[in-house]
């Protein structure tokens, strides 16, 4: 396809990958399907993303909420993190990308724990593209541990924390040193955030399309980054 990449390239695309399970249902398929094909369709936004110049790209894989989910449905994604490690890590390796997994670890297991120190590890030193997966994230969750974080890394001194600054507390959220998104993209025609980056997205464009995430594809992507290359972002002042 011909290169329609906009001038105004965003530094951080992120996406809400929502609708696997509709896309499997709509296919007479199990909700797993959808979430394999899924799964596909990262690694395909992913090259995109690549070719267009854009630095991050952010993914919201599981939510804290996307616990409640049925065993069975919760054990397939898990499944899938970890498959999808092992096979694309040689791929990130070879293509300079650096991978980084935000959200809350203590609930994953021993080995898919493992798993992800090790790629984080091997891709550490990439500094081309970087791909963030947040697994096992919620907004809330992310302000809540800064917020401990911080108040009990400067227990003994109340000043720090009376004369804190934004940008002093944000040092402590788990996207420390990431920009924030310039873009954030949410498929399948829900018009929410779930519990996504709530601090993060303060000034964030958002770009909602009904295309679910397994049909999400380069075309779909040159429209938002369209449509993204066409917004002001004025953060609240005057011109
Ligand atoms: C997004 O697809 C993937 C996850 C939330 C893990 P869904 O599984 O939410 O699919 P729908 O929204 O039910 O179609
Ligand atoms: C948001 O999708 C979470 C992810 C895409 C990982 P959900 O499908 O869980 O969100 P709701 O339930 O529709 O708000
Ligand atoms: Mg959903």
């Amino acid at each position: 396809m011909e290169n329609t990449t906009p001038k105004k390239v965003p530094t951080h695309v992120s996406i809400i990958m929502d609708g696997n399970g509709r896309w499997a249902a709509k296919r007479g398929r199990e909700r797993s399907f959808g979430h394999i094909a899924g799964a596909e369709t990262v690694e395909r936004v992913a090259e995109a993303c690549r070719d267009r110049g854009i630095k991050y790209l952010s993914v919201y894989a599981f939510s804290e909420e996307n616990w409640n989910r049925p065993k069975d449905e919760v054990d397939t994604l898990m499944k899938l993190l970890a498959d999808t490690i092992s096979n694309k890590l040689q791929k990130m390796i070879d293509n300079g990308t650096k991978l980084i997994v935000i959200g809350n670890r203590e609930k994953l297991g021993d080995l898919l724990n493992s798993m992800i120190d090790f790629a984080v590890e091997k891709t550490s030193g990439n500094d081309r593209t970087i791909m963030v997966v947040f697994f096992s994230y919620s907004g809330r969750w992310d302000i809540l541990q800064a917020a401990k974080r911080f108040a009990l890394e400067n227990a003994d001194n109340p000043d720090a924390i009376k004369n804190a600054t934004l940008d002093d507390f944000s040092h402590y959220l788990a996207t420390d040193g990431i920009p924030e998104p310039d873009l954030l993209i949410r498929t399948s025609g829900e018009q929410r955030i779930s519990n996504y980056l709530l601090w993060q997205a303060a000034y964030t464009e958002f770009y909602f399309t009904p295309v679910l995430w397994p049909d999400f594809g380069e075309e779909e992507l040159d429209k938002a980054l369209l449509e993204y290359s066409l917004r002001d972002r004025r953060y609240g002042k005057v011109k």
